[in-house]
């Protein structure tokens, strides 16, 4: 079996900038209680010119250079979103036009905040059983301020704009990707949801207004649910590669909330040095988060040859996953 490996990454935010402070304006809340509850600064709002797949053609740019290839190299792009451009074309299929990546297939894969687990898990399945595929794009990206309601504090404050990006193609210096473990809880599919036209529920003009255009979270199953999986995953993925906890060098969990992560970690045995978050500056990207935040430790200098790092998605599904790779 071919070895399947990240050999490039990249990311994109937009430059717009709204603090708690700017929120503290519009909505009955404080920076005290955002930054406490979720651990959220600021985030960044993409501009009306920029769409989701702006974004992800941004990122996706910036991993193709940093993998040092060529668009039309790319035989497939995967794209994690849960705001995409429009419900038809799939955004992905933007992105390989604007891109230029006519060598690609390109689909977008729908999990919500788990999004990027997946869609690595689908790209690096793909990569193993098509030996013709040289390399596959994959890419998260979300614009949240576009499904958000802007009134309701329970939920818009914990959201923001962004990409990340990564190539995976053959390596051999490395073990790459190692063991990756996908899960869903159908059963609580309602918890995170945003209705689209293929609903059932929305019957009249009113029920369209009340839930059709509205990002709805029930925050405390989310915390309930993200507290017990995180963990689980991150176990599950260690044990089938005959590895323990202490074998890791970084944990990069979805950025949804600082108060899970030091819950889990705490859970885990594991010290927060052993990760790098993005939540306070960028606010949770979803399906982005995941590769945004190792993108961003990786162009710092973060990672070395050979660690070994486990990336860690959970949200809307409720879908949840890991994978453990060699750097
Ligand atoms: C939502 C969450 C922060 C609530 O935490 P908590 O410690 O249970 O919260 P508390 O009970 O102390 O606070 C809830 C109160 O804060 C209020 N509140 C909600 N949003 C607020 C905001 N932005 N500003 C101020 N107050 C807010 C609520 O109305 C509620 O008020 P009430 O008690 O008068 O009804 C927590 O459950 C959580 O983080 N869940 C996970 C959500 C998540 O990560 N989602 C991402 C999806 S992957």
């Amino acid at each position: 079996m071919r070895t399947i490996g990240i050999t490039g990454t990249g990311y994109y935010l937009p430059s717009k900038v709204v603090t708690n402070k700017d929120l503290e304006k519009t909505i009955d809340t404080t920076d005290e209680w955002i930054f406490s509850k979720v651990g959220v600064k600021e985030r960044r709002i993409a501009s009306s010119q920029e769409a989701t797949s702006d974004l992800a053609l941004y990122a996706a740019q910036n991993a193709i250079r940093d993998a040092g290839i060529h668009a039309e190299d790319i035989d497939l792009i995967v794209l994690a979103t849960s705001s995409p451009d429009m419900i038809q074309p799939p955004t992905a299929s933007i992105v390989q036009g604007k891109l230029g990546a006519y060598n690609a297939a390109a689909f977008d894969v729908g999990a919500v905040c788990a999004g990027f687990v997946y869609a690595i898990s689908v790209g690096y399945s793909m990569m193993v059983a098509e030996p013709s595929y040289k390399h596959i794009l994959v890419i998260g990206a979300e614009t949240y301020s576009r499904i958000m309601d802007w009134k309701d504090r329970s939920t818009c404050v914990f959201f923001g704009d962004g990409a990340g990006a990564c190539i995976l193609s053959e390596v051999s210096e490395s073990k790459g990707i190692m063991t990756k473990y996908l899960m869903t809880e159908g059963q609580g599919a309602s918890v995170i949801q945003f209705l689209a036209g293929g609903s059932r529920y929305p019957a009249t003009h009113e029920t369209l207004d009340k839930n059709m255009h509205r990002f709805q979270m029930e925050g405390k199953a989310v915390w309930d649910f993200a507290t017990r999986v995180m963990p689980f995953a991150v176990k599950k993925v260690l044990k089938d590669a005959g590895l323990s906890i202490d074998d890791i060098d970084w944990i990069f969990p979805h950025q949804a909330n600082i108060n899970i992560i030091l819950k889990c970690f705490k859970d885990l045995g594991v010290p927060m040095e052993k990760t790098y978050t993005t939540i306070a500056q960028y606010a949770n990207t979803s399906g982005a988060s995941v590769i945004i935040t190792l993108a961003e430790a990786a162009t710092k200098g973060l990672l070395k040859k050979g660690d070994k790092i486990v990336l860690v998605g959970f949200g809307g599904g409720l879908s949840y996953g890991a994978i453990l790779l060699e750097w």
